[in-house]
């Protein structure tokens, strides 16, 4: 660890703010969060209104339009979405390329940035409908090559998206349907994935999100800067979370681990172990997604009609932390990601996809994002400063001296 104290800079004074805990990068008026009271507001509205009545995709007009959309602007922006929806003939081939086995978010990382190399508009700021355009495509697309990249994994023709399917419908034809048989989800199911998506569109300046800007700040194209935010989202300490919630969960389940113990061994720094899905540097009272989905996975697992003992484990892991003095101390509660997982599993969405998932619904807001710096004609290049703190002056030594 470096003493920070007693650091000094030689090139005038620099804000050491490690991992930006309390550094706005930016002014942006797209998402509203307040930590401490738990709230999350999408342009203003509040995410719990948004989950219970808003589609993914009229969310996803809200945050990137700024407004929610009247009927004709709706039917307007849905056009596009169907219009868009298919990959160009050519990208394909790209899934050809990448071994049985690979992990889906590299493959959409890839296939987002290729997208730029097809069938899309130049993107002019001053073009107001190129830009509706691209990002219809884009949230379009991302969903089918989501779906595509599980196909290929598992050995399976890859399904075409279809033109009479909702958002959140169409992306389940897609993973689950099959030569000759269609999959056509209940609307519970349709409303759950509807529901996840909804309250993952945005959250401020995350790590991918602020990836995001970072790239577009240099004057990258969309397509570029929203495919290093899928790549930053990967991370367990963000997107990955949710994968290993439920991976955390099987394995309490699979080695019956009483919970007790486990939660000891999260206590303890030395173990390396961490309790997934607890603790967020927003929020210190509660995050409100985690809430809604609380209660949304336990109506989706009623309706279903199903048992899931990660349900009942997760209840009893949250239980046993917020009693806790180590988690209440740290004011650690459980996040989006903690009965998510849940959700997607009821839903048969397998758990390398989870990560996916979440993309998926961060879409929307890494274009509102993406947009915002491009509609900032005085935008400066994201550029921070470091605190040196290597050696002051090294000698160039020949290799025999070395
Ligand atoms: N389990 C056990 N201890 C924890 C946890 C946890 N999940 N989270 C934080 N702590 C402890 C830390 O060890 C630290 O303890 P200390 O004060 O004794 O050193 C203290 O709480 C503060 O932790 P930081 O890592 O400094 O908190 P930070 O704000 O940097 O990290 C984060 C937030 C990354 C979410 C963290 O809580 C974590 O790793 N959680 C588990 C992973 C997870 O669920 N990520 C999803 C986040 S939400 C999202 O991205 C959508």
């Amino acid at each position: 660890a470096i003493d920070i104290s007693s650091l000094r800079s030689s090139t005038g004074l620099i804000t050491l703010d490690d991992g930006y805990g309390n550094t706005g990068s930016c002014a942006s008026a797209i998402t509203f969060i307040d930590g401490e009271k738990g709230i999350l507001r999408y342009r203003g509205v509040p995410i719990e209104d948004l989950a219970a009545r808003s589609s993914f995709i009229e969310t996803a007009e809200l945050l990137i339009f700024g407004e929610l959309p009247d009927p004709e602007a709706r039917d307007e922006f849905r056009q596009l979405l169907t219009e868009n929806s298919a990959l160009h003939r050519d990208m394909r081939k790209h899934f050809d390329g990448f071994p049985a086995d690979a992990h889906p978010m590299a493959i959409l990382s890839a296939m987002i940035n290729a997208l730029q190399a097809y069938d899309l508009p130049e993107i002019h700021i001053t073009d107001a409908s190129g830009f509706r355009r691209a990002a219809a495509a884009l949230l379009a697309k991302t969903r089918t090559i989501a779906a595509a990249s599980y196909k290929s994994h598992i050995g399976q023709p890859i399904a075409y998206p279809r033109y009479d399917m909702p958002y959140a419908e169409n992306f389940l034809h897609m993973m689950f349907s099959v030569p000759y048989r269609d999959y056509e989800p209940t609307p519970e199911v349709a409303h759950a994935l509807n529901m996840f998506l909804v309250l993952h569109a945005d959250h401020e300046q995350n790590c991918s999100t602020s990836t995001v800007r970072m790239v577009a700040s240099g004057g990258a194209n969309l397509f570029a800067s929203v495919s290093a935010g899928v790549n930053a989202l990967w991370g367990p300490r963000h997107g990955g979370a949710n994968m290993a919630v439920v991976e955390m969960l099987s394995r309490i389940h699979q080695e019956k681990i009483p919970v007790s113990r486990y939660i000891d061994q999260a206590k303890d720094r030395s173990s390396g172990v961490r309790l997934m899905g607890f603790g967020h540097r927003i929020y210190r009272s509660f995050d409100p997604r985690a809430q809604i989905l609380k209660e949304a996975a336990h109506s989706l697992l009623e309706s279903l009609n199903v048992t899931d003992p990660l349900l009942d484990i997760a209840r009893q892991v949250e239980e046993a932390a917020l009693a806790d003095d180590y988690f209440r101390e740290r004011r650690l509660y459980p996040n989006v990601d903690f009965y998510s997982g849940i959700i997607l599993r009821a839903i048969g969405i397998p758990t390398d996809m989870f990560t996916v998932m979440f993309a998926i619904g961060r879409t929307p807001g890494w274009i509102a994002h993406w947009k915002e710096i491009h509609d900032n004609a005085a935008q400066r290049i994201h550029r921070p400063r470091q605190l040196y703190v290597g050696e002051p002056l090294t000698q160039w030594l020949p290799p025999a001296e070395r």
